[in-house]
């Protein structure tokens, strides 16, 4: 029987967080059990600091399900790849009497908690991160929020490159993973979506812009960059010297990683939370929750990072129908 767990955010922020937070609190409170929250990822949980770790009460959830960002802050603590550290740490969880971690985060949060569990620390992983760069699972909270944030910045920035004719080039967020870009780009309606995964060619991408004005009169187009390409400013000059059209770049940066999470991250969080401490109550270690289809899964965190990603070929297909 398991008393008392912990659970902590880290790595990047994601919309979405703090509905996972306030699930897996109200479901182990349910079933009796103790709930700590540990401050700013592994760095709280590695601190002397005894303030790093709250009891988390009823009152601490209230009022969070639509909250972005993480109440319980987010860090990155590279200490924790040294094994003393981890060692430290888990006596630390004993001390207190902790018996299992839920971490909320991407990879490198994975890594983390895999290497906690190896050293007797129960652990599951829920995928938090707007990069959906975890291929174990079909989506990561935070992506759909993410993807809104896009979309509507798409739309403003329509209308300025509809009234100017010019040629708009959006850079958004996603690490290497073009998930963000893909599917943004499709459902914002971009001519053009440029990802890491795929080589682009900029005189094809130049003449399909050209070919748009010269077919149907349109004298504004919108291309989407995943940062992964990281040839965004080169991008919009090599449009600009063969098109001849106005070329403006905008970086969407960080507000993607904020706001009020849409109603799928919200449902996709408060499923995972409370899927996740089912597994934890259970005595279950080292597993990452996921979605395939609409079901969810757990799986060996290992496994879990080791499937390799493979983008959707399908959609990325799409792209090209779409592009006219
Ligand atoms: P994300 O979880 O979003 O992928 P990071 O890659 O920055 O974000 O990882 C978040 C944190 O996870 C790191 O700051 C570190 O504390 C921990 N972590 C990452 N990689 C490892 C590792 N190889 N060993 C132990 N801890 C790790
Ligand atoms: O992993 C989430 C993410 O927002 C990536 O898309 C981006 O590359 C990175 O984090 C930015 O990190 P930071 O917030 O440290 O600038």
């Amino acid at each position: 029987m398991i008393n008392k767990i912990a659970v902590l955010t880290s790595g990047g922020d994601a919309p979405g967080m703090n509905a996972a937070i306030r699930a897996v609190t109200k479901s182990a409170r349910k079933a009796g059990v103790e709930v700590y929250g540990i401050k700013r990822g592994y760095k709280g949980l590695v601190s002397e600091d005894p303030s790093m770790i709250i009891e988390m009460t009823p009152e601490v959830t209230v009022d969070i399900i639509h909250r972005g960002g993480t109440i319980l802050k987010t860090a990155r603590c590279l200490e924790f790849k040294d094994p003393d550290v981890r060692l430290k740490a888990a006596e630390k969880l004993k001390k207190l009497g902790i018996e299992g971690v839920v971490v909320i985060g991407g990879d490198g949060s994975f890594t983390g908690a895999k290497l906690l569990s190896d050293i007797g620390v129960n652990t599951i992983g829920i995928p938090g991160t707007i990069d959906n760069d975890l291929a174990y699972t079909d989506y990561t909270i935070g992506f759909d929020t993410a993807l809104n944030t896009v979309i509507d910045a798409m739309s403003k920035l329509r209308d300025t490159s509809s009234s100017h004719e010019r040629v708009s080039v959006i850079e958004v967020m996603g690490r290497n993973c073009g998930d963000i870009a893909l599917y943004a780009g499709i459902a914002g309606g971009a001519e053009i979506v440029i990802i890491p995964e795929v080589e682009y060619d900029i005189k094809q991408i130049a003449s399909l812009i050209m070919q748009r004005r010269d077919e149907c009169g349109k004298n504004h187009s919108m291309v989407i960059v995943a940062e992964g390409v990281k040839k965004t400013d080169e991008i919009c000059k090599g449009i600009q010297i063969i098109t001849d059209f106005d070329t403006r770049v905008t970086v969407l940066g960080h507000i993607q990683r904020g706001g009020r999470p849409s109603a799928q991250d919200s449902l996709l969080a408060s499923r995972m939370g409370v899927y996740a401490t089912e597994l934890l109550l259970n005595g279950k270690t080292s597993r990452a929750v996921g979605i395939r289809g609409h079901e969810l899964i757990d799986v060996d965190i290992t496994e879990a990072l080791s499937v390799a990603r493979d983008f959707n070929k399908s959609l990325y297909n799409i792209t090209n129908k779409l592009a006219f």
